[in-house]
């Protein structure tokens, strides 16, 4: 008889290779998953009607008019998107010093809300709380005397923010790195009986270069003065991260994001795992063009690059990615395998 003793747990007898020899058994073995319902569609607005203007940088997105975005958010839905981060492209003459536009109750945002809502009204929206689509220097927040002044500007961000979830707004997400900003922002909720209204915060965000692009989409590329480095996180920091993420939960966040993503994707393991709670990436702007660029000129395959790297956001822990890329991939993940 044969003596099917011995062996062990190593070599020969453990042979990883195994796992993956075909494509049934890597499918089956896999610990990750991504499906249409983990994107969140980044989409950049632009005022007018049936405007659909090409993004320098960004092939494949648009500015769209409310009336495209509407289009967009029914595409969106039917493939199973479950959220639209939407951002507005505002032009040198309705900036100014303090923003005030963020505070129009008919601004661009405001009313693309409205109209996605009256015609799809069960699809997520999302909306930045932060004064730099509107200010004439492209802060986050009131600026004087080269200081971006804190605690002024979280006053606006509250007013901007009950503003937006009144348009129809689910989630608010605060993307200015003011201190304290969380916990007013949900005060002005509460008080204003808008005790529904998700926060998702960016929580720990950094002073990026990979924003190049975005900037340039909404308006903000030849008017922005200096850098955000006093506000935005210095990306040498992760335990600040952290400090971040426990404020803004304390504070009354029900989702914490992190961005940029790919070079970030060490803290979004950490947030999710010392936290535990929803978090979420973003795949921002200058990870799309990068990606894009190189399809381009041919360095390399876009649609794998672009499945691959959202695989690598969902195997790092998030539980959903904010990407410009969401409509395409979705579009991907719909056709039979
Ligand atoms: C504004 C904001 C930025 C992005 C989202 N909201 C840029 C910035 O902080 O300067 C970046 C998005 C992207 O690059 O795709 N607070």
């Amino acid at each position: 008889m044969a003596d099917y003793t011995g062996g062990g747990q190593s070599y020969p007898y453990t042979r990883l290779r195994r796992l993956r020899a075909s494509n049934w058994s890597r499918n089956l073995h896999a610990e990750a998953s991504l499906s249409a319902y983990d994107l969140i569609w980044a989409v950049i607005l632009k005022d007018g009607h049936d405007v659909k203007e090409p993004v320098e940088h960004m092939p494949g997105v648009y500015r769209l008019s409310p009336d495209k975005a509407v289009e967009a958010a029914a595409m969106a839905q039917g493939l199973g998107i479950p959220a639209l981060a939407l951002f507005p492209y505002t032009g040198t003459e309705e900036r100014s010093p303090g923003g005030g536009e963020a505070l129009n109750a008919d601004n661009l945002m405001c009313r693309t809300a409205s109209a996605i809502k009256a015609s799809v009204p069960d699809i997520g929206l999302i909306c930045d709380v932060a004064l730099d689509p509107y200010t004439d220097h492209g802060h986050d927040g009131l600026l004087e005397d080269g200081i971006i002044l804190n605690d002024e500007t979280v006053d606006i961000l509250c007013q901007q923010a009950v503003l937006q979830a009144k348009a129809g707004f689910d989630i608010v997400a605060p993307s200015d790195m003011m201190d304290g900003r969380v916990g007013a922002i949900r005060r002005a909720l509460e008080t204003e009986g808008l005790t529904d209204t998700q926060i998702m915060s960016y929580a720990v965000k950094y002073a990026s270069s990979f924003y190049g692009p975005y900037r340039g989409a909404i308006g903000s590329q030849n008017v922005l003065q200096g850098d955000k480095k006093t506000y935005q996180m210095n990306p040498l920091n992760a335990d600040e991260g952290l400090r971040e993420v426990a404020l803004d939960l304390q504070e009354g966040a029900d989702s914490v994001m992190v961005k940029p993503g790919l070079p970030y994707l060490d803290m979004v393991t950490r947030v999710k795992d010392t936290f535990r709670v929803p978090t979420f990436a973003f795949q921002v702007s200058g990870e799309y063009a990068m990606i894009c660029a190189a399809a381009e000129n041919g360095a390399l395959d876009r649609e794998k690059t672009v499945l691959e790297s959202l695989h690598c956001f969902k195997r790092a822990g998030a539980d959903g990615i904010i990407t410009y890329f969401a409509l395409e991939v979705a579009e991907l993940l719909a056709q039979p395998a």
